[in-house]
């Protein structure tokens, strides 16, 4: 089974509260998603694996290290997932950046691929998807699954809230896979929307409706 770790850093759920509030606007939402994903994501690269990388620094020798193993790729799933782009590749700036295009249809809540652009060597990379809403689990799966025919073997998911449904749903398809969360809430609406949540995270990320 996939873990499921929230990140309960207390500078982590201090922005998710500002940026939850009905009066944040697009401005302020959009820089605190970025700034909860690069402590979210300076979190979630705490394992990556470091390698001796022997320097000289003006004044004499070392021995330092830097990043090795496999090479990082972000998957933002659009819209949305836009939003949080900024943030890890503030701290990780040579990763690889693949497009997923899907949207919830509205009435059928089922996802709809309209736009693919991944890296070639996706097989040889470590994968971290960026969603920021795991709502039905539907897009999630759907983006792990078309990411997996492509090769992909490594695959992590950065989410800022999800739902106890869709996180089910993506344990139980994707065992193999770990979910990230700034936070868990209580459950879906009558029209799959998390809540209390965010409302339309690409709405209020672009300021469109
Ligand atoms: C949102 C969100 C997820 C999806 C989650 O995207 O960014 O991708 O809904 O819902 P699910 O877990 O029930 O599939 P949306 O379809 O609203 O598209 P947008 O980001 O382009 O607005
Ligand atoms: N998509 C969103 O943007 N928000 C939700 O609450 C659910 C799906």
């Amino acid at each position: 089974m996939g873990k499921v770790t929230v990140l309960d850093h207390p500078l982590i759920q201090h922005k998710l509260t500002l940026l939850r509030r009905k009066d944040t606007t697009s401005m302020a939402f959009r820089q605190l998603l970025t700034e909860i994903t690069m402590l979210m994501g300076y979190e979630i690269t705490r394992d990556l694996p470091l390698e001796e990388a022997p320097i000289q620094t003006p004044l004499g020798f070392m021995k330092g290290a830097i990043l090795s193993g496999k090479k990082i790729a972000l998957v933002p799933v659009l819209r949305a997932g836009l939003g949080m782009v900024d943030g890890l590749l503030n701290l990780i700036p040579g990763a690889r950046v693949g497009h997923m295009g899907l949207y919830r249809d509205p009435k059928t809540l089922k996802p709809v691929e309209y736009y693919c652009k991944m890296p070639k060597d996706l097989e040889e990379r470590d994968i971290i998807i960026l969603d920021p809403m795991l709502a039905t689990g539907g897009s999630l799966d759907a983006t792990i699954q078309s990411l997996k025919d492509r090769g992909a073997k490594s695959i992590r998911c950065l989410c800022l809230i999800g739902a106890p449904e869709g996180i089910k749903k993506v344990q139980d398809s994707h065992p193999d896979v770990d979910i990230y969360l700034a936070a868990i809430d209580e459950g879906l609406d009558e029209n799959s929307y998390i809540l209390p949540g965010i409302g339309d995270a690409g709405d209020r990320i672009f300021g469109t409706k």
